[in-house]
């Protein structure tokens, strides 16, 4: 219903904003401020650009701007950086002055205005948040405590397509099986929990939230209400059910998860060898007055996304590229059975003996980088970048699939080719050590669940290429890798139907 009363008044706003311009004589921009597409007074370029803007649209407008340009949209302003000597610029040399979070409208609902950790200001919240969030989750101490788990997390996966008959005949949604696992994983380390199933009624309750969320935080419909205010009340509806999934979301992960712990360490206070979770290091640190509750809930919230959609894509691209080219299969397959021999799975210490399969991995982060711009950052004061100035609460998007997909930087990027980083750029790193590639960001603000991400996906794909010949259902040559692009995210825009068939050597 908004949706129908906007396009009413849209027309009257287009008359009002072209009288506008002509009466101002004021179109265009201060002179030093980086180039982009004309704009008019209120709405900025808004008219012109509209809703959909991902990294793809970026290219075009820096082929026609620049390695730096400036979308003045509404009230808001978009930087986007487009080279690798920019990006360093922004991530590395300037990283305090650009090191803070753009929020949108309905971020800023999901985050209380910045009380979380990845949406916050760069400045003392941000480093006290990041610092709480490490000890349980970032360390290398973690990866030596857990990987057992995520070893017997995937051999589940790979016993239950074992034991579905679906699996190896017309082929099954293996995301949804993967869901669930990557739920285990991050839960486990959380709150020392574990789903039964995909059944298990409160997983099928946390999923759901967990998805509205996502829906409706990466959906890019209602840029228009956030870029021009006029237009917010239009928004009314939507940002009433951001707030409404928001308290759900919330009251979900205190009421069935922090205070279900908080009662399970009282009654097991006696148990020495209670093994102690993350929410018991947060609720720690809420008690000694560093964090309070809210903010508890919210890194919480932060985890549920960060952590785990990311993962799940990413095995899910994986996947997919894997079915979609069998040569790479066979040949990852022939590096696990050469290197681990017929019966042994392969587990973490494993992984760092597997060149092709971290290539695999590396390659799928390169053409299918889940968060293809970074987290937008901001700039809290006035900057200079390049000889240009950058206004003040700029939203910076920096394009970190270009400088991964560039082809004067990349030999044929559109290729899914491995190998590519055991020939030309074997010196290329996933953390960020050539800033060329960078789909965990790097500096400051850079993605500090590398350290578990990379592991967990290594073991996933390991099992599932040494235990399944993975294709697409019968009659199709290939599965369909139509991408799903949100306002900072891309992803699959449809899980595929994927056959396993088993492998009888194991
Ligand atoms: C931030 C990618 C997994 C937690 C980020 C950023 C990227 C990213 C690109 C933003 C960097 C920037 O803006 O400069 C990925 C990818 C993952 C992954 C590709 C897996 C395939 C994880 C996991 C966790 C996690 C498993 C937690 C256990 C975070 C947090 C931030 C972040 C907390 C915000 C850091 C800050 O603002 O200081 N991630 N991530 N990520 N990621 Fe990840």
């Amino acid at each position: 219903m908004d949706f129908l009363l906007l396009q009413k008044v849209l027309l009257s706003l287009i008359a009002a904003a072209i009288a506008a311009v002509v009466v101002s004589k004021i179109g265009g921009r201060p002179r030093n401020m980086p180039p982009g597409p004309f704009t008019l007074p209120i709405f900025g370029s808004w008219f012109q650009v509209g809703n959909n803007l991902d990294h793809h649209d970026f290219i075009r407008y820096a082929k026609k701007f620049g390695h730096v340009f400036l979308l003045r949209m509404g009230q808001r302003r978009i930087a986007v950086v487009s080279s690798p000597e920019l990006a360093k610029e922004v991530l590395l040399t300037q990283g305090k002055e650009f090191g803070s979070r753009s929020r949108n409208i309905v971020y800023d609902i999901f985050t209380g205005k910045g009380q979380d950790m990845i949406f916050t200001d760069y400045g003392d919240h941000w480093r006290k948040m990041r610092r709480i969030v490490t000890v349980p989750f970032f360390t290398n101490k973690v990866v030596r405590q857990y990987s057992g788990d995520w070893e017997a997390e995937a051999a589940a996966v790979v016993e239950d397509m074992r034991n579905n008959t679906a699996a190896s005949t017309e082929g099954v949604v293996l995301r949804r099986r993967i869901e669930l696992m990557v739920y285990n994983i991050v839960y486990k380390i959380m709150f020392n929990k574990k789903f039964k199933s995909e059944q298990d009624p409160l997983y099928v309750k946390l999923k759901n939230v967990n998805g509205e969320r996502s829906g409706l935080g990466q959906s890019r419909n209602y840029n228009f209400g956030d870029f021009v205010p006029i237009f917010r009340p239009f928004l009314r509806g939507y940002l009433n059910k951001c707030k409404e999934v928001t308290r759900r979301r919330l009251n979900l992960y205190k009421d069935s998860f922090v205070e279900a712990r908080k009662k399970i360490a009282s009654t097991e206070a006696t148990d020495k060898n209670l093994l102690k979770c993350g929410i018991d290091h947060f609720l720690e640190c809420q008690a000694n007055g560093e964090i309070n509750e809210d903010n508890v809930l919210y890194i919480v919230e932060n985890m549920n996304v960060a952590a785990i959609e990311t993962i799940v894509w990413t095995l899910e691209w994986a996947i997919a590229e894997l079915v979609n080219n069998p040569e790479t299969q066979n040949k990852l397959r022939a590096e696990l059975d050469n290197v681990l021999g017929p019966n042994k799975q392969v587990t973490e210490p494993d992984t760092h003996k597997l060149p092709y399969l971290q290539s695999v991995l590396k390659e799928t982060l390169r053409l299918r980088m889940v968060v293809p711009c970074l987290v937008p950052h901001m700039n809290l004061q006035k900057a200079n970048l390049a000889g240009y100035e950058i206004p003040a609460e700029s939203r910076i998007f920096v394009n970190a699939w270009w400088l991964a997909n560039d082809p004067a930087q990349w030999k044929k990027p559109e290729e899914f080719r491995p190998e590519r980083f055991l020939e030309e750029e074997s010196n290329v790193e996933v953390n960020g050590n050539d800033i060329k590639y960078i789909p965990f960001g790097v500096g400051r603000r850079s993605c500090p669940g590398i350290t578990m991400a990379m592991p967990i996906m290594s073991i996933t794909l390991g099992r599932l290429v040494q235990n399944f010949e993975l294709s697409p259902p019968l009659g199709q040559s290939k599965i369909d890798t139509a991408e799903n692009n949100g306002q900072f995210v891309s992803r699959l825009s449809n899980h595929s139907t994927i056959v396993l068939k088993p492998r009888n050597i194991i």
